[in-house]
C-alpha cells in the first residue's frame, strides 16, 4: 500500500490527530485510524460499512461499476475462458499456471479426494433428515481430529497441505451430506473425473449402472463454482479471519466461515429463492409478492434481487444468466412452471422503478439457484454447493492473512449502552 497523504480529525476542544492515508493498487483509498486509540475514542460501525478490516491482493470488487476480479482478472474471463482448478490455482498462487504447473496441482488434489473412512461413522450420528449444513459444518471442522499431522499454522507446508486436504474433500463430504440424506450409498470419488464432472458422480452415480456426466451440466456446475470462488470480505470470509485470528486452525476456521455462509441474507439465499418460488407457485401471483416486496409495512424481500456491495449488476450474475439459459435449453426445461416463474419475477423486477430506483438487480443467488435445480440438485444442498465454491477463497484468504506481518487477533470494540455502574440489592429488595 502507498502512502497518499493524511486526514486529520479534529475533536472535544480543538484537539486533533493525523491520521495516515494509503491508496490501494485501484480503488478507493482508506484511512489508518489506529492511532485513534491514543485519543480514547473508537469508531462506530456496525456491520462494518465503512471499515477495511485487511489488505488484500486477492478479489477486487467495484460495487457501483458491477466489477470483479480474482488476482486482477475479469470475472467474465475466467468464467469463459478458464475451468475452476485454473481458478483454484490462480487464487492460491496469485498467478495463472502453466501447463506442468497446473498438471501438478490437478493430481495433488485428486490424490486427496477420499476422507478417512472412520469418518463415515460421523455421518450415522445424524438424523437422516438433518439440513446439509449443519452436517458440514460438524464434518468439516471434525477434519481436525483426523489431519492434525500438518496443522502448524505457522509453517507454509503445513498450510498448503491442508489447503489440498480442503479443497479435494470438502466435495466429497459435501456429496456424502446428501447420500446420507436420501438413503443411498456413499460413492467413492473418481479420480478420472474433472472436480465438478467427480461431484456430480458422488452426488447422483450408483454402484448398479454406469454414469456419463453431461458436458453442458458439468461445465455449468463448473462455472457455479468458479463465480463463488472468493468475494473479498463477505461475512463468511471475515467469519474465516476472525476465527483464524486467533491461531485456530484451517478445518476449525472454514466450518465457522460454513456456519456464516448459511444465513438467508448470504449463502442460503439461493436456497431461499427456490423456497420462494414454490410459495409464489405461479405466474399469475407474480404481481401480488412484488407489491408485497415494495410495501414498507411488509417486512417481505424478493429473495435473490439486491446486494450488500453490488449497486449496478453483478457481474456473476450476468454469467449465471447464460449458463442458466444453456442448461434449459441442454434440458428442454424453457416451459417448465417453476422456471417460466423464474423468468417472469425477473422480467418484472428489471422493469419496476422500485426495483431499478433502490439499484435491486438479480444477484448471482437468483439464477444459480434456477441452474441448480435444473441439475437436479435438491435446493437444501444448495448452500453446500456454494461452501464448496468458496472453499478455496476461505483458505486463500486464511493463508494471506497467516502470512501478513501486520496481522493481529481479531478484537473489535464497543459503543457501551447498557447501565453504569450499580450495587447488587438482595432478592428481598428488589422489584
Ligand atoms: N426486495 C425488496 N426490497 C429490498 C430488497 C429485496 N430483495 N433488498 C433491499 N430492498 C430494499 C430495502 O427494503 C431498503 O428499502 P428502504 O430504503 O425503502 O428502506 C433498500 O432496498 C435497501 O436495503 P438494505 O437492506 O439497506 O440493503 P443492504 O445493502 O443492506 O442489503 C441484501 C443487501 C442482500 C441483504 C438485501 O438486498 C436482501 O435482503 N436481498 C434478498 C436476499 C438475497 O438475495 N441475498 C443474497 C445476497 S448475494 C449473496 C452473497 O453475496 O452472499
Amino acid at each position: 500500500m502507498k502512502s497518499n497523504g493524511k486526514a486529520v480529525l479534529t475533536y472535544g476542544d480543538g484537539k486533533s490527530v493525523d491520521l495516515p492515508v494509503y491508496s490501494g493498487s485501484i480503488g478507493p483509498d482508506v484511512i489508518d485510524i489506529r492511532s485513534l486509540g491514543q485519543t480514547g475514542m473508537f469508531t462506530y460501525d456496525p456491520g462494518f460499512l465503512a471499515t477495511a478490516s485487511c489488505q488484500s491482493a486477492i478479489t477486487y470488487i467495484d460495487g457501483d461499476a458491477g466489477l470483479l476480479y480474482y488476482r486482477g482478472y475479469p470475472i467474465e474471463q475466467l468464467a469463459q475462458n478458464a475451468d475452476f482448478m485454473e481458478v483454484c490455482y490462480l487464487l492460491l498462487n496469485g498467478e495463472l499456471p502453466t501447463a506442468s504447473q497446473r498438471a501438478a496441482f490437478e493430481s495433488n488434489i485428486r490424490s486427496h479426494t477420499m476422507v478417512h473412512d472412520q469418518l463415515t461413522n460421523f455421518f450415522k450420528g445424524f438424523r437422516r433428515d438433518a439440513h446439509p449444513m449443519a452436517v458440514m459444518v460438524g464434518v468439516v471442522g471434525a477434519l481436525s481430529a483426523f489431519y492434525h499431522d500438518a496443522l502448524s499454522i505457522t509453517n507454509a507446508e503445513h498450510r498448503a497441505i491442508s489447503a489440498t486436504r480442503l479443497l479435494a474433500k470438502v466435495p466429497t463430504i459435501a456429496a456424502m451430506c446428501y447420500r446420507y440424506n436420501t438413503g443411498l450409498p456413499f460413492m467413492y470419488p473418481r479420480n478420472d473425473l474433472s472436480y465438478a464432472a467427480n461431484f456430480l458422480y458422488m452426488m447422483f452415480a450408483t454402484p448398479c449402472e454406469e454414469y456419463v456426466p453431461n458436458p453442458v451440466l458439468v461445465r455449468a456446475f463448473d462455472r457455479i463454482l468458479t463465480l463463488h470462488a472468493d468475494h473479498e470480505q463477505n461475512a463468511s470470509t471475515s467469519t474465516v479471519r476472525l476465527a483464524g485470528s486467533s491461531g485456530a486452525n484451517p478445518f476449525a476456521c472454514i466450518a465457522a466461515g460454513i456456519a456464516a455462509l448459511w444465513g438467508p441474507a448470504h449463502g442460503g439465499a439461493n436456497e431461499a429463492v427456490l423456497k420462494q418460488l414454490s410459495e409464489i407457485g405461479d405466474v399469475s401471483q407474480v404481481g401480488k409478492y412484488i407489491a408485497r416486496a415494495k410495501d414498507k409495512n411488509d417486512s417481505f424481500r424478493l429473495m435473490g434481487f439486491g446486494h450488500r456491495v453490488y449497486k449496478n449488476m453483478d457481474p456473476r450474475a450476468g454469467v449465471m444468466r447464460q449458463t442458466c439459459h444453456e442448461v434449459l435449453t441442454e434440458l428442454g426445461l424453457h416451459d417448465d412452471p417453476m422456471f417460466k416463474l423464474a423468468l417472469e419475477l425477473e422480467r418484472i423486477a428489471l422493469e419496476d422503478d422500485y426495483f431499478i430506483s433502490k439499484k435491486l438487480y438479480p444477484n448471482v443467488d437468483f439464477y444459480s439457484g434456477i441452474v441448480l435445480r435444473a441439475l437436479g440438485i435438491p435446493v437444501s444442498m444448495f448452500t453446500a454447493v456454494f461452501a464448496l465454491g468458496r472453499t478455496v477463497g476461505w483458505i486463500t484468504q486464511w493463508n494471506e492473512m497467516i502470512s501478513d506481518p501486520e496481522q493481529k487477533i481479531g478484537r473489535p470494540r464497543q459503543l457501551y449502552v447498557g447501565p453504569p455502574k450499580r450495587d447488587w440489592v438482595p432478592v428481598n429488595r428488589r422489584g
